[in-house]
């Protein structure tokens, strides 16, 4: 994976698979705008950087907030020039479980808010952009849960699945003039591998880094034959 010259944006970037995609992606040569709606966080994460920080940018943006997003796409391709690469990674997941006859509607809207709309807002803040220069990379962070759905989160299941579907749509409108645009379907994903032979075939969770090296190759010039598809990264799962 060679992203010399390139410039992407990642969103929920301060920690996480947004973070450890980060790190790969300016590894390899690429600028990135670190967008999250934490600042302090994002602080921290760019210091994590150490040695690669001058490599990165950050801007405080909610991804619900239509305005915001397109704020924080003016300002990648104000900065950097042009924008090769967006990694739709902001999601909301750990809040909200349980059975859906006991869930509000609230809690539904904010998952719609973020997981859904943040992802259409900054794909259609870059799109024309990328559509203009004939190239794009872009990167939507779906779920297992889309695939196979799951009791207790019946809502993020819904939000996920709409991502997948938005991303072969997409795919599809714009393949051919240049931006090819897949998902990545993660399952337990942590910081730290946790033994679990319940979990998957492979009896373990999975790692940030393995799942931001999915997320990099596909933003890569390397997968140079592979649009509106969306790759499950879960270790084999076993049933939900
Ligand atoms: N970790 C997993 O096991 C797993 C599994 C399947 C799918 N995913 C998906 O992968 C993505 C990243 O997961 P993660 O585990 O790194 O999540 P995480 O909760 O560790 O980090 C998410 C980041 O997004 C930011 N964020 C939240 N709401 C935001 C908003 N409105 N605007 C901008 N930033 C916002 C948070 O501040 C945080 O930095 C999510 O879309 C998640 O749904 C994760």
């Amino acid at each position: 994976m060679d992203f010399t010259g390139k410039h992407a944006i990642v969103t929920g970037a301060a920690r996480g698979i947004g973070l450890a995609t980060v790190r790969l992606l300016a590894e390899n040569g690429a600028e990135v705008l670190m967008a999250d709606v934490n600042a302090e966080a994002l602080e921290k994460a760019k210091e994590s950087l150490g040695g690669l920080s001058p490599k990165v940018l950050t801007f405080e943006c909610d991804v619900s907030d239509e305005e915001r997003v397109k704020q924080a796409a003016e300002f990648a391709v104000a900065r950097f020039g042009k924008v090769e690469i967006l990694i739709n990674n902001a999601g909301i997941f750990r809040e909200g479980w349980g059975l859906f006859e006991n869930s509000q509607s609230s809690t539904w809207k904010k998952k719609i808010d973020v997981n859904i709309l943040g992802t259409l807002y900054f794909t259609r803040a870059v799109l024309g952009h990328m559509l203009e220069n004939g190239y794009g990379k872009i990167v939507n962070l779906a779920s297992v849960v889309a695939v196979y759905g799951k009791a207790y989160m019946v809502d993020y299941s819904m939000t996920k699945g709409a991502i997948v579907s938005f991303t072969k749509a997409l795919a599809k409108e714009v393949t051919g003039r240049g931006v090819y645009v897949n998902a990545v379907s993660p399952g337990s994903i942590d910081a730290v591998e946790t033994a679990n032979p319940g979990l998957s075939f492979m009896g373990r969770s999975g790692l940030y880094e393995e799942c931001a090296q999915l997320i990099c190759f596909l933003a890569s010039d390397d997968a140079s034959y592979i649009a509106g598809q969306n790759y499950q990264i879960d270790g084999l799962r076993k049933q939900m």
